[in-house]
């Protein structure tokens, strides 16, 4: 079967491992610098599947050389951000275990295509994509799915109808300035625009951009797992089964929609070549105003991440004295 390797076993790893087994579409390989959770993980997930059924091989790790040959490659390992931690401190922590993720299971798996989960999402996206120099077809990054999922949700809740018959369109960044977009979220066809008046749509459009703290406030102490977990799982069988699914992935913005050059949610078709295409809407005024907007929010803390870097790497230099001494 082919194979995919899941880089973090905690929560979100682990739900996107219990998804994939579910639909026994390939091998799984979950790896932490825990070893112990990834590999007791892998092992409770093979016993699962003795009781659920299928035949993906699940396996835990600490050692990149048993991700070699993957297909593809979902970063989730990170740290969440702890009292006292400013934001910047959480950008430089995890953009240094998201780059180092991204360059040993590059190493690996040269050819694979990568699916990015830690946060913050589209900068995390954004350095899997430099640090591996591959095409941006092959870097994609988790959040439209979810959030589109979240919309569909309480859309379906406020309908009082089943959310299967419910599908939401949210594009941009994964953060306040999400930009969900209701002309193009449906009930079976039926523009929701259609059934529900415009300031309940407003309101909902707000609890989705904050849908992720929401839930951060009741847990306490982490954050959302499930529907992250199922919403990466659906990505990649996209890819793995060359699905050609229309979904909100974080992608580089390219030409279409005359962003600016970052890593953000756009619709695209995902296949087995990674993004086979990024679909152009006919967006309104408003609606790109508000997806510059937040590409333009984006850009900056891509600039901070680059400043970041920099200052770490004159601090890390010899100091001209110690050089002449
Ligand atoms: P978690 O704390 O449960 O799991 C993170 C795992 O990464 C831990 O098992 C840890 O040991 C591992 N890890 C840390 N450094 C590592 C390294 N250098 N190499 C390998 N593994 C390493 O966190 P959770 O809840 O699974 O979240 C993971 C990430 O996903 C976070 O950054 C979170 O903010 C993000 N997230 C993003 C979402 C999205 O929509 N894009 C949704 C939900 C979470
Ligand atoms: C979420 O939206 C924390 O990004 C994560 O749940």
């Amino acid at each position: 079967m082919t194979k995919v390797s899941i880089i973090g076993a905690g929560n979100v790893g682990a739900t996107v491992a219990q998804y994939l087994a579910s639909k026994n579409i390939c091998d799984i390989v979950m790896l932490d610098i825990n070893e112990g959770a990834a590999k007791g993980k892998a092992l409770d997930l093979t016993q699962s599947v003795a009781v659920t059924g299928g035949s993906a091989k699940i396996t835990g790790t600490s050692d990149y050389k048993d991700t070699a040959n993957s297909k593809v490659i979902v970063i989730t390992a990170g740290s969440p951000r702890k009292p006292g931690m400013s934001r910047d401190d959480l950008l430089k922590i995890n953009a240094s275990i998201v780059s180092g993720a991204a360059r040993e299971s590059h190493r690996y798996s040269p050819n694979a295509i990568f699916v990015v989960v830690s946060n913050p999402l589209d900068i995390m996206t954004y350095l899997v994509w430099k640090e591996t120099g591959v095409s941006t077809s092959r870097v994609i990054g988790m959040a439209g799915v979810l959030d589109s999922a979240r919309f569909q949700s309480f859309i379906a809740e406020e309908l009082k109808i089943s959310a299967e018959d419910v599908r939401a369109m949210v594009l941009g960044g994964h953060g306040d300035l999400m930009v969900p977009l209701p002309r193009f979220s449906t009930v079976n066809g039926v523009p929701v625009t259609e059934l529900i008046g415009p300031k309940r749509i407003a309101e909902m459009s707000a609890r989705t951009a904050n849908g992720g703290a929401e839930i951060v406030n009741h847990l306490k102490t982490g954050s959302a797992w499930y529907a992250p977990g199922a919403a990466t799982a659906q990505m990649v069988e996209a890819i793995v089964t060359g699905g050609r699914k229309l979904y909100p992935c974080s992608v580089h913005t390219g030409e279409k929609y005359g962003l600016p050059a970052v890593f953000t949610g756009l619709p695209v078709i995902l296949g087995k070549r990674g993004v086979e295409r990024v679909v152009k809407l006919k967006l309104n005024k408003a609606e790109i105003a508000a997806l510059k907007t937040s590409a333009l929010s984006i850009e900056a803390n891509v600039k901070r991440l680059n400043e970041l870097k920099e200052e770490a790497a004159k601090a890390a230099e010899p100091s001209t004295k110690a050089k002449d001494a």
